[in-house]
């Protein structure tokens, strides 16, 4: 009675190994997923994605005083135009590039970037359109809006 029970098992379970076998030495799913996962698949990496980072996360103490509104802000607006992928600056972490002088004692400066005298007015322009300014310059002109720049001219001349 339970000995077709067991080979049907077995039979079963072998099947499911060569299968993924197959599946792995064949490279026949696209685990890069340079095109997207196929739904179901994505579905189940996104739920445990999500609850693996949630496990994770309980641990981690939230630092205080980062939950001003202009902390958030100028945080966001300076990550978002990618400003310190070039720049060295002040309470902004992460890598320490030099492509663009460090931004540490600008606001010390007498002029920016060798160019422009250095007020809040030219801060901003040079901000928003370096590129206009000298063609020639390295720093790329990066669409940063007006509100944006002012941000983060203000914050740049805190930094002494
Ligand atoms: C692709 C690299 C790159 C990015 C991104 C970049 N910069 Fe620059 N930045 C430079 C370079 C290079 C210079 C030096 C320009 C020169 O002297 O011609 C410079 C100069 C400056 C200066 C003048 C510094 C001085 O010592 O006089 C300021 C201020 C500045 N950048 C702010 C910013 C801000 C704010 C952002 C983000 C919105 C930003 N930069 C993004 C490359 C970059």
């Amino acid at each position: 009675m339970w000995k077709p029970v067991a080979w049907t098992l077995g039979f079963l379970a072998t099947v499911g190994v060569l299968d993924a076998t197959a599946v792995i030495y064949g490279g026949l799913y696209n685990v890069a997923a340079t095109k997207q996962h196929l739904q179901p698949v994505y579905t189940v990496l996104e739920k445990a994605m999500h609850y693996s980072v949630q496990r994770r996360a309980r641990k981690i103490e939230v630092p205080t005083g980062l939950d001003t509104a202009s902390t958030q802000r100028l945080g966001a607006t300076l990550y978002q135009y990618a400003c310190n992928t070039c720049h060295t600056i002040p309470g902004i972490t992460g890598s320490q590039p030099l492509v663009g002088p460090p931004l540490g004692g600008i606001a010390s400066r007498q002029v920016i970037a060798g160019r422009l005298a250095n007020t809040p007015a030219n801060m901003v322009a040079w901000i928003t359109h370096p590129q206009q300014i000298d063609p020639a310059t390295a720093m790329p002109d990066l669409g940063v809006n007006g509100r944006d720049a002012v941000d983060m001219a203000a914050y740049l001349a805190t930094l002494r």
